[in-house]
């Protein structure tokens, strides 16, 4: 199975806590390094989260570099803290890694890393795009250096999570998003609409915690954070799986149904629509036929249910193969 080259770019966060995880187990990822965004928390504690789940999971040598901390008009409203924690991860404690930070900015870090792997990077963007706008600031030549890009963020059919229109991401920094999604490359856009219908059940939390792996223990123990704030949308205890549906689909392990390639626009008007990911989805009504130039790919749907494929993918990873070994060896336990 090939591996591909993976920076991740995160505002660590509960799903991105998940989606960092499932990365590490995924053998198709091979994270060369992390880049953390002011969004669910500071980027300072996002980048204070990612060592410690790197720590927790044996990966302590994956580099973490610190991003923006405010988007590029205005200022960092304070994150999430009735989705996430105040401490981002659902008030669950991890051991504090010894591990300092890179020497490099996250625009930096992911700069160096596609030009140390021409054409073969992968980019996930899992949190606001400000470290992405500005890498393309640092580097226009980046479209071409990188081999795929795939974000969490917007909405295409579906409201907005954030306000009727915008999802957090996108409307944490939408001059930044405008920037990404009109640049010269090919996007996977992984919008509400496809991680709002793929849930992670009760059953599917209790699977966690039953792991005898601290990682899989401490993700199920945030859930639990996570889950309250979702019972008020589901009305049941369960999550929408934003994050790490993300990057299953960047490595490619789950497959979409219905993907069809947009053109896309980012409203940074002052207006009611600021942050709404425009896409064109017109082509709806004659079963999306292909337009010339659309280089955005909205995700949609699936071929299969994610959750369980989710679950098994961390226990197999963090109960029976090297993470265990590593996490066991390395990193202390989950409060
Ligand atoms: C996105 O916003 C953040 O709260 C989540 O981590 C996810 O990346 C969902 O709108
Ligand atoms: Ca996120």
């Amino acid at each position: 199975m090939t591996s591909h080259p993976f920076y991740l770019d995160c505002d660590t966060g509960i799903d991105d806590a998940l989606a960092l995880a499932y990365l590490l187990a995924s053998p198709q990822a091979d994270v060369q390094g992390i880049g953390t965004v002011s969004g669910n928390v500071s980027a300072a504690v996002g980048a204070r989260n990612t060592l410690d789940l790197l720590q927790l999971a044996g990966h302590a040598h994956i580099p973490v570099a610190l991003g923006a901390h405010d988007p590029l008009a205005g200022s960092f409203g304070g994150g999430a803290p009735w989705v996430h924690g105040e401490n981002g991860i659902g008030e669950v404690a991890l051991s504090a890694s010894a591990v300092g930070l890179a020497a490099e900015t996250a625009a930096e870090m992911l700069v160096r890393l596609a030009h140390q792997h021409p054409g073969t990077l992968r980019v996930l963007a899992i949190g606001p795009l400000s470290n992405i706008a500005e890498a393309l600031r640092l580097e226009p030549e980046l479209p071409r250096l990188v081999e795929e890009i795939t974000i969490m963020g917007g909405a295409a059919l579906a409201p907005g999570n954030i306000t009727p229109v915008a999802e957090a991401n996108i409307a944490n920094d939408p001059e930044a998003a405008a920037l990404v999604l009109s640049a010269d490359w090919d996007i996977t856009l992984v919008p509400l609409d496809v991680t709002m219908a793929n849930v992670l059940e009760e059953s599917h939390r209790q699977e966690l915690l039953a792991s005898s792996g601290p990682v899989p223990r401490a993700l199920g123990e945030m859930l639990g954070y996570y889950f309250r704030f979702y019972e008020g949308i589901y009305g049941r205890p369960c999550s929408a799986m934003h994050d790490p549906l993300a990057a299953a689909l960047a490595v490619g392990a789950v497959k979409p149904a219905l993907a069809p390639v947009v053109r896309a626009a980012v409203d940074t008007s002052s207006g009611p629509g600021r942050g709404q990911t425009v896409c064109d989805m017109r082509g709806l009504y004659a079963g999306y036929p292909e337009v010339k130039g659309a280089r955005c790919r909205v995700v949609l749907s699936l071929e299969e249910e994610f959750a369980p494929h989710l679950v098994d993918a961390l226990l197999d990873f963090f109960e029976d193969g090297e993470g265990t070994t590593a996490a066991l060896a390395s990193a202390g336990s989950a409060a």
